[in-house]
């Protein structure tokens, strides 16, 4: 495969596809499409746009003519989609763009791929259209606590202590989708388009679903960049019923390595989930956060757990997310890189260390959504 369509390439996960992508595969050329929303920012790619193998294309994905002129003119054989609205709070307030770009968009995008691949006389072969998906869409799992064991409980991808978690069940790849959110519930409905193209059409897809990721370049509407910038202006932290929730963290360029085996290796058709058997309550990791900021400004320790404020818990808030990553791990050999200790402390040391990232991407309209939503105002 040489030219590969990566949309969402603006964005917190894109931009570590894209540099990685770009950076590994220097015959390859590597287009980067975004319609560059209040989530996407060049900012994110400045390391490598001056590459020759790569190239930004503004776009929206709902545009099917412009997508499909984009197949035939760049002779596309490969697609990766990361471009969706991604945010849980937002898809609450504004369900309509959620369907509009999740599903319509990823429709739009297989329909252009299905009329210009099969115009060609190879038709599909050499072909690939990967859909990164969430494992938001396999709903909520219950919640109990290892008897006599302090928490965090965390594990990890090469342990086999896989029982030292929040709960005995996973989400594996053949769990019953069931979304709770507008964000899950659209993803959802991409995910079965994506399928529905393979088996009615022999289009070469494939889908991965992945846990929560961390690291550089996150937009600070989401739990981690959020708290660090907020830890370090002393702003309230507003943590979401009693923080009790669980989620399952995997580093942000971990997952990359992932789509970039998956995309060469995987097989057509198939599923895998993605993630590295590390489960955190909210609480335990804002705690771990606090800690990490504390040390790294040198504020007296724990001096900002005053921070912590309880506000009114996230509508349909799901419990607990964990991802049975096993599949993945057995049939191609991927591991997580890092442990969450190094992890976070690494994406802390990033945010405090890109203040200027942070004040261009919060300036704006985000600011005035975050006062809507934490504000009152
Ligand atoms: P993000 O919000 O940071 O980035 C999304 C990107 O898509 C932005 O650059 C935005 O400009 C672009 N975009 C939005 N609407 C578009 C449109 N109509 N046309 C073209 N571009 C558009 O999201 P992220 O966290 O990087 O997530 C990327 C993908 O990975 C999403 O599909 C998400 O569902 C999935 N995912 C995310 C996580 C996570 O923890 N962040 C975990 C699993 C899966
Ligand atoms: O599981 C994968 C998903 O992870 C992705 O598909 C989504 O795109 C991504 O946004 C993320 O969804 P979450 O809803 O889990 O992430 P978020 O960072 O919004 O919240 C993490 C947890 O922290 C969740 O339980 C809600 C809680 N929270 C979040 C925010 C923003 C708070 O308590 N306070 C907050 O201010």
């Amino acid at each position: 495969m040489k030219n590969i369509v990566i949309t969402g390439g603006a964005g917190f996960i894109g931009s570590h596809v894209v540099r990685l992508f770009v950076n590994k595969y220097p015959e390859y050329n590597v287009i980067c499409l975004d319609k560059l929303t209040y989530a996407g920012n060049l900012a994110n790619l400045k390391d490598i746009e001056n590459k020759p193998n790569y190239k930004f294309v503004k776009m929206d994905i709902c545009d099917f003519e412009a997508f499909y002129q984009l197949m035939q003119n760049e002779k596309v054989d490969g697609i990766i989609h990361l471009a969706a609205e991604s945010h849980v709070d937002r898809s609450i307030k504004d369900p309509f763009t959620f369907a509009q770009t999740n599903v319509m968009g990823t429709l739009a995008l297989l329909q252009a791929a299905k009329l210009y691949w099969e115009s060609l006389p190879e038709k599909y072969e050499g072909k690939r259209f990967y859909h990164i998906s969430t494992d938001e869409v396999y709903g909520a799992l219950e919640l109990t606590h290892p008897e006599g064991i302090e928490p965090p409980f965390t594990t990890t991808a090469s342990s086999s202590e896989h029982h030292l978690a929040y709960g005995k069940d996973f989400f594996y790849e053949d769990t019953k989708y069931n979304p709770h959110s507008p964000y899950s519930a659209a993803k959802a409905s991409s995910d079965h388009f994506v399928r529905a193209y393979h088996d009615t059409y022999g289009m070469p897809t494939i889908v991965t679903n992945c846990s929560n990721n961390y690291g550089p370049y996150q937009f600070p509407e989401k739990l981690i960049p959020l708290f660090i910038n907020n830890i370090r202006h002393r702003k309230p932290l507003p943590v979401y019923g009693k923080g009790e929730n669980v989620r399952d963290w995997l580093y942000v360029e971990d997952h990359a390595r992932a789509i970039d085996l998956i995309f060469h290796k995987g097989k057509t058709a198939e599923t895998y989930n993605i993630g590295g058997f590390n489960e955190w309550k909210n609480i335990d990791l804002i705690k771990v956060m606090i800690k990490t900021v504390d040390s790294i400004l040198g504020n007296p320790e724990g001096s900002s757990l005053e921070l912590i404020t309880y506000v009114t818990d996230r509508a349909g808030h799901d419990l607990r997310y964990a991802i049975d990553s096993t599949k993945l791990q057995k049939e191609l050999g991927w591991e997580p890189s890092l442990q969450f200790e190094e992890g976070i402390e690494k994406t802390v040391r990033w945010y405090l260390e890109n203040q200027e990232w942070m004040d261009n991407v919060t300036s704006g309209d985000y600011q005035k959504y975050y006062e809507t939503m934490y504000c009152g105002k």
